[in-house]
């Protein structure tokens, strides 16, 4: 009896045993199941009109499931998930979709999906619109949601925007930690629109691919995709060339022909280019040889091509040139934008570069922030103050046929109007106009960059990059020691 009964309560102990077992390990998997994507990007991939590239990253594995109302499953193609430190990254595509269609969809797997997202496919009409921001480069939580407060003006201020350029920096160290505070303040705003990402020094700093596997965009013709990717779409009667400005510390020769072939291969009315290094710089980082070689190598292309605007960004302040061909004034020329920061760290002028890196008669529009006062250029200095000029930096691009609007504007940290919401200051304005169907495609060949013709063109280009340190910049710089000196002591910049 003794026996039965303990053998009962065996029993009952090992089964109590494996229930708990098997509920803890349910709850494990189960728990594992539920991790949610985060880190959502919907960003252009081939044709704006009819495609969309689509990255999240789960926690655990999980199989990839996107689904966008009205379209058939058979549309969205998936690649394999893999490992990226610690999480798992998921890409699909879409084609077949109809143009100037909104579009509601979900990411996830089978059984977790995201909140609902939409985006709206180009219709090719020439009247669209299209927002640039820059250099969030933030590292704490509070610091993302300011540059997530930024794109949400922006957003607001543009309802009908095509799509949302990001010259790049997304975060300062792009580690994990970092990723992973954007994607908390970033992730809903980045349901609501179509993202045109471009590749920033800090985006893969010490870690490469971090950029590649942060977004689903076409590498097809990208000459390498290590730490960033170049590419290019069309949008409305606009073509739209994107840069990636690590390549070899700022782009190599591969590139720029890469570029050049781009932009003759399209006969659409607007030529423009995004990229994260700018040309026409008075920040700290105006002053290195890679700006400078810039202004050679990148200009001579867009002097060639006929590129009517470049868009910029690392030097977190906000310069705009007047139209310049071979670094000289030209009414025929192309305008570059310093787009300003959509962050908070901002750069002050340096004075130095005045003159010697960037002539002030090339200067149409400046503002800079720092220190608790907004300067700007006024035509003569750059000591006038707007104080309310101090915040997040947006811009918007409307085209209209032959007509191309900018605006750029501030969204003030701290100051707020009568009903309580923070000030936004238009502070620059200005238009480009053209006339349309003049553009004529003259390359039609295969523009990719082949792996051997990559690696053996690195070696000219860094002797064209190191011929031009020497040879141009050294000389400049070695001209502006006593002015650089000067900053430092009395400025406290460099
Ligand atoms: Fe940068």
């Amino acid at each position: 009896m003794k026996k039965t009964l303990l053998r009962a309560v065996s029993v009952i102990l090992v089964l109590s045993l494996v229930f708990c077992t098997s509920a803890v390990s349910f709850a494990a998997d189960e728990e594992s199941k539920d991790s949610a994507p985060f880190r959502i990007s919907v960003t252009v991939n081939g044709d704006a009109k009819t495609e969309r590239g689509f990255c999240w990253y789960t926690d655990s594995q999980t199989d990839s499931l996107v689904v966008i109302d009205g379209v058939d499953a058979k549309n969205i193609s998936y690649e394999d998930v893999f490992e990226w430190e610690g999480n798992f990254c998921h890409k699909a595509k879409v084609t077949g979709l109809e143009p100037g269609m909104e579009y509601s969809y979900t990411v996830g797997s089978e059984s977790v999906r995201s909140l609902q997202g939409t985006f709206t496919t180009d219709d090719g009409d020439s009247s669209f619109g299209f927002i640039a921001i820059a250099d969030v480069q933030a590292s704490s939580a509070e610091n993302f949601e300011k540059g997530a407060d930024t794109l949400r003006a922006a957003l607001a201020a543009m309802p009908g925007a095509g799509f949302a350029v990001n010259c790049g920096d997304f975060t300062n160290d792009s580690t994990n930690e970092e990723w992973d505070l954007y994607a908390e303040a970033f992730d809903e705003l980045n349901l609501s629109y179509t993202l045109a990402p471009v590749s920033g020094n800090h985006d893969g700093l010490g870690v490469w691919h971090w950029f590649d596997n942060m977004f689903n965009l076409d590498t097809s013709e990208s000459v390498q995709v290590l730490n960033g990717v170049n590419y290019s779409f069309d949008y409305g009667n606009a073509h739209i060339a994107v840069l990636n400005t690590n390549d070899l510390f700022s782009v190599s020769l591969a590139q720029l022909k890469w570029l050049e072939n781009d932009m003759n291969s399209t006969d659409k009315d607007w030529k423009i280019i995004a990229m994260h290094k700018s040309p026409y710089t008075l920040g700290k980082d105006g002053k290195w040889p890679d700006a400078l070689y810039l202004q050679q190598s990148l200009t001579a292309v867009a002097d060639r091509c006929g590129v009517d605007l470049i868009l910029s960004g690392h030097d977190h302040q906000y310069l705009r040139t007047k139209p310049l061909k071979a670094n000289k004034l030209s009414d025929d020329g192309t305008t570059y934008v310093l787009l300003g920061t959509a962050g908070t760290k901002r750069y002050e002028v340096r004075k130095f570069l005045v003159n010697s890196f960037i002539n002030t008669e090339y200067i149409a529009a400046l503002n800079i922030q720092k220190g608790g006062y907004g300067n700007y250029w006024n035509g003569k200095d750059f000591e006038s103050t707007r104080e309310e000029n101090i915040g997040g930096c947006f811009n918007t691009v409307n085209i209209d046929g032959g007509k191309l609007t900018f605006n750029s504007y501030i969204l003030s940290d701290e100051m707020t109007d009568e009903n309580g919401e923070r000030i936004i200051t238009n502070t620059d304005s200005f238009t480009l106009t053209k006339e349309t169907g003049k553009n004529k495609a003259t390359f039609t060949g295969d523009n990719t960059t082949s792996e051997a013709e990559y690696y053996l063109g690195i070696i000219p280009s860094f002797a064209a990059l190191a011929g031009y340190a020497f040879g141009i910049w050294l000389p400049k710089f070695l001209w502006i020691v006593p002015r650089i000196l000067d900053s430092v002591i009395n400025d406290d910049t460099f």
